[in-house]
């Protein structure tokens, strides 16, 4: 346990809180995170914070407005409490990808959400695999931003099966410097899809570039969301004459129908990180696997609260 620090979890994934703390060898801080009856947040630290390092770890998942207005409210609560410093651990950022405007007249909601946690009284931030990195320019605070590959990288080493033949895809032109990033790891190839999206939601995949006859794919992106870039990408490749087709995602979103369009899709499995809890039903899935990021999260905070470097870990 490291003197001085102490973490807190707001309601959206305590479990991933809970292991944390657990790989720091410290109890999670006590805090009341309720709703009044008329739905208003209503928070009570219990713990005292007065001078300490607090983090709060809350990735701001569905439902995103009420995550995050509990995460500003704790931050409030902390500052006003004397805190020394108050870090936002932010495993998935909801909002990242209205991050520019897309169409004259609207809004920019990453750079909203960004003011709004910088005006709560948070000091820095801790977050995994933003949408784009040019988010932490969002933020006039110190962002510390973590990528999964070494979590996948350590996983898939152990899945010789999918390693032989590998191809990495990119399943669009945004994601290809995430994806060369795996392929340059593992040292073999990379396709790209260009995908299209006409509507918000609904994409379609247009071309192939690449070769992947008899080929193990595997699809890496930060976000599946409704499942359809991914179902439709995991088609693609196995029309294409694809091996194997598997994917490693950062954050599971799965809103909708994601999961049965997973389940009716190509792909063999859907490997990602615990940085937003899963439904039961996605629990139950045969296809899709959970590896926890908590040991990368603990050892972050960790130097964060002793002022090591942090940059052998964004590799
Ligand atoms: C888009 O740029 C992201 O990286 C994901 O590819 C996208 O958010 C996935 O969305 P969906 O699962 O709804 O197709």
């Amino acid at each position: 346990m490291e003197s001085g620090l102490i973490v807190f979890s707001g309601n959206a994934n305590r479990p991933l809180a809970e292991r944390i703390c657990r790989a720091l060898n410290c109890d999670l801080g006590n805090a009341s995170v309720t709703s009044f009856s008329d739905g208003e947040t209503r928070v009570e630290i219990e713990s005292n914070v007065r001078g300490r390092d607090v983090f709060i770890v809350q990735p701001t998942c569905a439902p995103a407005n009420h995550h995050i207005m509990e995460a500003l409210i704790m931050a409030d609560a902390c500052r006003r409490s004397s805190a020394q410093r108050i870090t936002l651990v932010v495993p998935y950022f909801g909002y990242g990808r209205q991050e520019r405007k897309s169409a004259p007249r609207t809004p920019i909601t990453a750079k909203l959400v960004a003011d709004l946690f910088a005006s709560a009284g948070f000091d820095r931030v801790l977050s995994l695999e933003l949408h784009t990195s040019a988010i932490q320019g969002f933020f006039n605070l110190p962002v510390d931003h973590l990528f999964a590959k070494p979590v996948f990288a350590k996983y898939l080493a152990t899945r010789p099966d999918i390693l032989e033949d590998l191809i990495v895809v990119s399943p669009d032109a945004g994601g290809v410097e995430r994806a060369r990033a795996l392929a340059k790891y593992f040292n073999c190839g990379l396709a790209i899809v260009d995908k299209r999206r006409d509507r918000p939601n609904e994409s379609t995949v247009m071309n192939l570039i690449g070769d992947v006859k008899g080929r193990n794919c595997l699809i890496v992106d930060d976000i599946c969301d409704t499942g359809g870039s991914l179902a439709k990408t995991a088609d693609a490749l196995a029309e294409n004459g694809a091996k194997g087709v598997y994917a490693v995602i950062s954050h599971p979103v799965l809103s909708g129908q994601a999961l049965a369009r997973i389940e009716a899709s190509a792909l063999k499995e859907f490997i990602c990180t615990d940085s937003i809890p899963l439904s039961e039903k996605s629990i139950k899935s045969s296809k899709i696997i959970q590896l926890t990021i908590s040991d990368l999260f603990a050892e972050a905070i960790r130097r964060i609260h002793n002022s090591d470097s942090v940059s052998s870990l964004f590799v």
